[in-house]
């Protein structure tokens, strides 16, 4: 037994005093930096310390070593409510109840290391972070179970894994954010419901499976960069109609499949920068050609070679990046089937010249070749190309 316990106990069997599970002692709120709305002294619950009126911001501030149950309830007049650096070391569950009129509810910078099993029962809450909690390793199964909440960050916690299941209930989930934890997989089935937007970036992952992403049409957005990822099924991207940006930055990926992306035809934005791709390959990206494709950045890799038919397909492009690699061979008919580019940035490479007509060398409104070591003939050839009508004001970006 706990020696508080142990103490009110004792103290109830003497003076018949109450054992109550007193969760805050010095502990204020706070409607914004220094402006402190009320201080408890000692009391387990905050309800009679809620300001009348209605407040868009409440934070609750000092040291709170256990929350236990019903602690934080009937909080119907503030918006947006935050435990904010109360070094929390266990949140029981039923700790909160009745949060009509909450609509964001943050929990950060604390030390729990375990989120239990029906913490946040059906607050009816829009938006929930749990971030910074250093020390949170584990959710329970069931510790998610809201149909209510529609963004949710785990960011900045230590989750080395995520059950199975563990979003399955959460059947109004659009955005989740995983971002910087330590998962070094993700189950499949990790969603079941209309999931918009989800962020995993700077995780330990190593590879992406068939069946996590793919066939979760109504993703739009799937952020996977900043992980150790070498491995990506050939299908692990398919049929995911909806998706417009994936981010596959900062990551281990040496080669780029052609077969991805097959039946994802809206996407818009693919960012692969910083990765150890060596080689754009035949026809990398007709999977994924569309109208309305607006990056594709290749930038910060190890690309040597770009095949003849590498962006075959590709009509109507903002940007192709390809800045920062070490490609020696860049030849006008690259870009044949382009008929619309605003950026080529071919920025630090090893072009000594451009091969092929400087018209279609130059077809994007933006062409960066600087940091190239462009020989003296090249150099003069497009000095005399600018000069002419010809390059109908698209700008040529060079060192000279
Ligand atoms: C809050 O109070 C501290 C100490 O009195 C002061 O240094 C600080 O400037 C105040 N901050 C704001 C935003 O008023
Ligand atoms: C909570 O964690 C912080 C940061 O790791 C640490 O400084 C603090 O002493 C911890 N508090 C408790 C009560 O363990
Ligand atoms: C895609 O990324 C762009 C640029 O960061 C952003 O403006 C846009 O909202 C994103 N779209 C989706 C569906 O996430």
């Amino acid at each position: 037994m706990p020696p508080l316990r142990f103490l009110c106990i004792l103290s109830l069997l003497i003076i018949g005093s109450q054992c109550r599970d007193v969760s805050f002692k010095n502990v204020k709120l706070q409607t914004g930096i220094n402006q402190t709305v009320a201080t408890i002294t000692e009391d387990t619950t905050i309800k009679p310390y809620l300001p009348n009126r209605p407040l868009d911001f409440l934070a609750i501030t000092g040291r709170i070593p256990v929350l236990y149950e019903n602690s934080i309830t009937d909080i119907t007049t503030v918006k947006y409510l935050s435990l904010w650096k109360n070094q929390i070391e266990e949140i029981r569950p039923g700790a909160f109840r009745n949060f009509d009129g909450v609509q964001r509810f943050d929990i950060s910078y604390s030390n729990f290391t375990t989120l239990k099993r029906n913490t946040f029962g059906d607050l009816k809450l829009k938006t929930l972070r749990i971030t910074f909690n250093h020390q949170l390793e584990t959710l329970e199964e069931g510790a998610l179970d809201n149909q209510h909440i529609e963004e949710l960050s785990l960011a900045s916690n230590a989750l080395k894994t995520l059950p199975k299941n563990v979003f399955k209930k959460m059947t109004n989930l659009r955005v989740l954010d995983v971002s910087a934890n330590a998962l070094t997989e993700i189950a499949p089935e990790f969603v079941g419901a209309n999931l918009v937007r989800v962020f995993f970036a700077y995780n330990k992952l190593t590879g992406i499976p068939d069946g996590i992403f793919n066939k979760h049409r109504s993703l739009q957005e799937v952020d996977l960069s900043g992980n150790q990822i070498m491995m990506i099924d050939s299908a692990a991207f398919d049929d995911m109609v909806q998706l417009k940006n994936i981010s596959l930055g900062i990551n281990k990926i040496t080669k780029i499949d052609r077969r991805w992306f097959r039946g994802t035809n809206n996407l818009r934005r693919v960012h692969l920068v910083r990765n150890d791709i060596e080689e754009v390959p035949d026809e990398a990206f007709s999977n994924i050609y569309n109208e309305n494709l607006e990056v594709i950045d290749l930038d910060e890799n190890s690309i040597k070679r770009v095949s003849p038919v590498g962006f075959k397909g590709l009509r109507k492009i903002g940007s192709l990046r390809l800045s920062i690699n070490n490609i020696d061979k860049w030849d006008a008919s690259f870009l044949a089937d382009v008929e619309n580019i605003d950026l080529l940035d071919l920025s630090s490479n090893r072009i000594g010249c451009p091969e092929g007509d400087f018209n279609q060398v130059f077809k994007a409104v933006s062409t960066d070749l600087k940091f190239n070591p462009l020989n003296p003939e090249c150099v003069e050839k497009i000095k005399n190309w600018k000069k002419l009508d010809s390059s109908n004001g698209h700008i040529i970006s060079t060192n000279f």
